[in-house]
């Protein structure tokens, strides 16, 4: 069975070993993402040839490789986008071991918080004083469980000022949720003041409902029936009401093949298509 706090680390092990490909193939650069991983996985990392480990993760999860570089590309560039005067403040919502808020210069002007699993935020500080000697002043690590706290009490009680217009990160999250957790912290992004930007992905309804496996029957099989890590899923159809009904405009809705056509095509390189996660990009009204 698999650990809902330790999916956090799996897209980071992605963009460390996507960085042996030399820079023009590269879907995304990130020089931090190898050394802020646990000094055993960079171990074990050590015996996995790099085309090898792109070849048997896509084998068993057709896509996950060219998926999950190309929505942390998309984030990125949209961050960097809107840290230009659209957005005061940034929360990543489930950061996991992502590197972003150390690396991305844009961002270092910025408060950013980034939330998990209590477990998650104690490792991420604990490699943070490892590798940078600290957690960066503009960075606060905050603990929470979203099925089971209120994300703004808890922010709030981090620092985080709600009067300010924030960039939300809620990157490979919602299918781990229950729909009384995604829906709280919905109720928590209603509360955002206008203008804010919300980036999120999130997992077709009718594969988390075992309705179509889009020829993803081992993910179905191990994080939906049997571990019960994913839960929650939308239907793409409904996305948009869905987020009007917080205050929510949705500005882009992508799936992988257009991501595939801005941040894979120009690397030459040829992967796999990712059915069933969808990014959306959003602002509030
Ligand atoms: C697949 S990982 C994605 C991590 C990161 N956003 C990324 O894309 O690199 C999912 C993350 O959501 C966090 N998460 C899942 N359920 C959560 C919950 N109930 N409360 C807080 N965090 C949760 C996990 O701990 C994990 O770090």
């Amino acid at each position: 069975m698999v650990k809902t706090a330790a999916t956090g680390y799996s897209p980071t092990v992605m963009v460390a070993i996507e960085q042996r490909f030399p820079e023009s193939t590269r879907i995304i650069s990130d020089d931090l993402a190898a050394r802020i991983l646990p000094a055993a996985t960079r171990l074990r990392m050590l015996l996995w040839p790099r085309d090898l480990m792109v070849r048997i993760t896509e084998k068993k999860v057709p896509g996950v490789w060219g998926g999950i570089l190309c929505r942390k590309r998309y984030i990125d560039y949209r961050l960097a986008e809107a840290a230009g005067g659209q957005v005061e403040t940034v929360v990543n919502l489930g950061a996991g071991i992502d590197t972003r808020a150390y690396r991305l210069p844009a961002l270092a002007r910025l408060p950013v918080f980034e939330v998990d699993l209590p477990e998650n935020i104690n490792a991420k500080r604990s490699r943070l004083m490892k590798v940078l000697g600290e957690v960066p002043a503009h960075v606060t690590l905050v603990p929470i469980d979203f099925d089971r706290e209120d994300p703004g009490a808890v922010l709030a009680s981090n620092g985080y000022a709600a009067e300010m217009r924030t960039f939300f990160i809620w990157e490979g999250v919602t299918q781990y949720l229950t729909e009384e957790g995604v829906r709280a912290t919905m109720d928590f992004l209603a509360k955002a003041p206008a203008g804010s930007r919300l980036a999120f992905t999130y997992i077709r309804k009718d594969f988390v409902d075992g309705e179509v496996f889009y020829g993803h029957e081992y993910i179905y099989k191990t994080l939906v029936l049997k571990g019960k890590n994913w839960r929650f899923g939308m239907d793409p159809e409904n996305v948009a009401d869905f987020l009007s009904g917080y205050g929510w405009r949705v500005l882009e809705h992508l799936g992988f093949d257009e991501l595939a056509e801005r941040y894979v095509k120009p690397t030459g390189r040829k992967l796999l298509s990712m059915p069933i996660e969808r990014m959306v990009y959003a602002e509030k009204l």
